[in-house]
């Protein structure tokens, strides 16, 4: 087992830790139980999730004496909306989670986002763990604290930070991940190495086929390193006020592919697309170099990710999502650049590059 805390100053008391390993569920419940005391606890997973782990959870749970239930949820995307949060935190009141009460969140990105979105908004915020069972999951978004609903359409618009207590990544879970879903998730591994490691982006790209069994030991450790990585950036600016955009490369276009493509385009899918033409657009702005570019599509390809923008996507659609991105400022686009793979973009204290919304028309269109 791996691990390590994330700590926030100026309150280094409010800590988030965090374990890699196998097995784990055991340990996870005996944290629920400390962390929860006599109150109860609600496992929140989506339907197919649920039938895979929520029963071997909830033995654990009981095994370590507080109450838990299961609630439950249709998987997919789809389900981060306002009904279905609203129902999560019907069912929490209709089970008497009280102020003490704590959540625990299996499953993927999906569900880390709503049952963090239930826990922070459930009493004015609970404790809440994750549980992460999907790649993408493991290696960013059960670290950090941001959850979120989408509404008309944006991507995570409605949302609060809400740090869990503590995140377990078993990677057993993994063994019966779809492999489009796996594949999905180490998007988010390159993003990472893309903007802040090189090393980590040699060693993805030496790993050949080892990164997609889960089973291998070098999964976890890249998994683990991704956490870290995005871990040491949230300690440092836990509510993106600066650095922390750093991690939003290749979500700006992401996010925008993602939402116009109605569901066709998985989220990591759509992020491995968009770091091709957000590198594209760096080669413009930055001097970005024409043989990081291709090392990137190299490995994206390897990984079995798309990288070009699907034959359907229209261009005037991905931009009008785009200019709705609340990461915009005053109107203007702005985006976490890479100047070569590993080290982005900084100049003085921005941490993210001003756009011309005509590059990245022009570059939808493939001009
Ligand atoms: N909060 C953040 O910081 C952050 C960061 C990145 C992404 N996200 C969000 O994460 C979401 C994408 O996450 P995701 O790709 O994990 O999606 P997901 O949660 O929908 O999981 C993908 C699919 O795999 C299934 N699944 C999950 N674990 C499984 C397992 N172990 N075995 C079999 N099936 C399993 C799920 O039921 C679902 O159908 C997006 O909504 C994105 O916005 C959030």
């Amino acid at each position: 087992v791996e691990n390590f805390d994330i700590e926030f100053p100026p309150q280094p008391s409010r800590r988030c830790r965090v374990f890699f390993g196998n097995g784990l569920f055991g340990r996870a419940a005996e944290y629920a139980a400390a962390l929860s005391g006599e109150s109860r606890i609600a496992v929140i997973a989506d339907d197919r999730v649920a039938p895979l782990y929520g029963g071997d959870l909830l033995r654990h749970l009981q095994a370590a004496r507080p109450k838990a239930d299961l609630v439950t949820f249709p998987a997919g995307e789809g389900s981060k909306n306002w009904q279905v949060l609203g129902r999560l935190l019907q069912r929490m009141v209709e089970l008497n989670i009280g102020r003490d009460g704590v959540v625990v969140a299996l499953g993927g990105g999906v569900t880390g986002d709503l049952a963090g979105m239930a826990a922070a908004l459930h009493c004015r915020g609970i404790a809440w763990l994750q549980l992460p069972t999907t790649t993408l999951a493991m290696a960013d978004s059960a670290i950090g604290g941001k959850t979120a609903v989408n509404l008309g359409g944006a991507k995570n618009i409605a949302g609060a930070f809400h740090q869990p207590a503590a995140v377990f990544a078993d990677l057993d879970t993994l063994s019966t991940l779809e492999a489009r879903h796996f594949s999905a998730g180490l998007a988010e591994v390159v993003k990472t190495a893309l903007i802040t490691d090189a090393g980590l982006f040699a060693r993805l790209e030496s790993a050949q086929g080892a990164l997609l069994d889960s089973s291998s030991s070098l999964l976890q450790q890249v998994l683990a390193r991704c956490a870290l990585l995005k871990a040491e950036v949230v300690a440092r600016d836990e509510l993106e006020a600066g650095e922390r955009a750093l991690l939003n490369a290749g979500h700006t276009i992401g996010h925008a592919l993602e939402s116009a493509s109605g569901g066709q385009l998985l989220h990591g899918e759509a992020i491995a697309i968009s770091l091709v033409l957000e590198c594209r657009l760096a080669q413009k702005l930055c001097r970005f170099p024409g043989r990081d570019l291709q090392r990137l599509v190299a490995l994206l390809q390897s990984l079995d990710l798309p990288t070009a923008v699907p034959a359907g996507a229209v261009p005037e659609d991905v931009m009008r999502f785009i200019s709705a991105d609340k990461k915009n400022r005053a109107g203007e686009l702005r985006f976490a650049l890479p100047e070569a793979i590993g080290r982005a973009v900084t100049t003085g204290c921005e941490w993210t590059v001003s756009v011309d919304p005509k590059d990245i028309i022009g570059m939808l269109r493939k001009e």
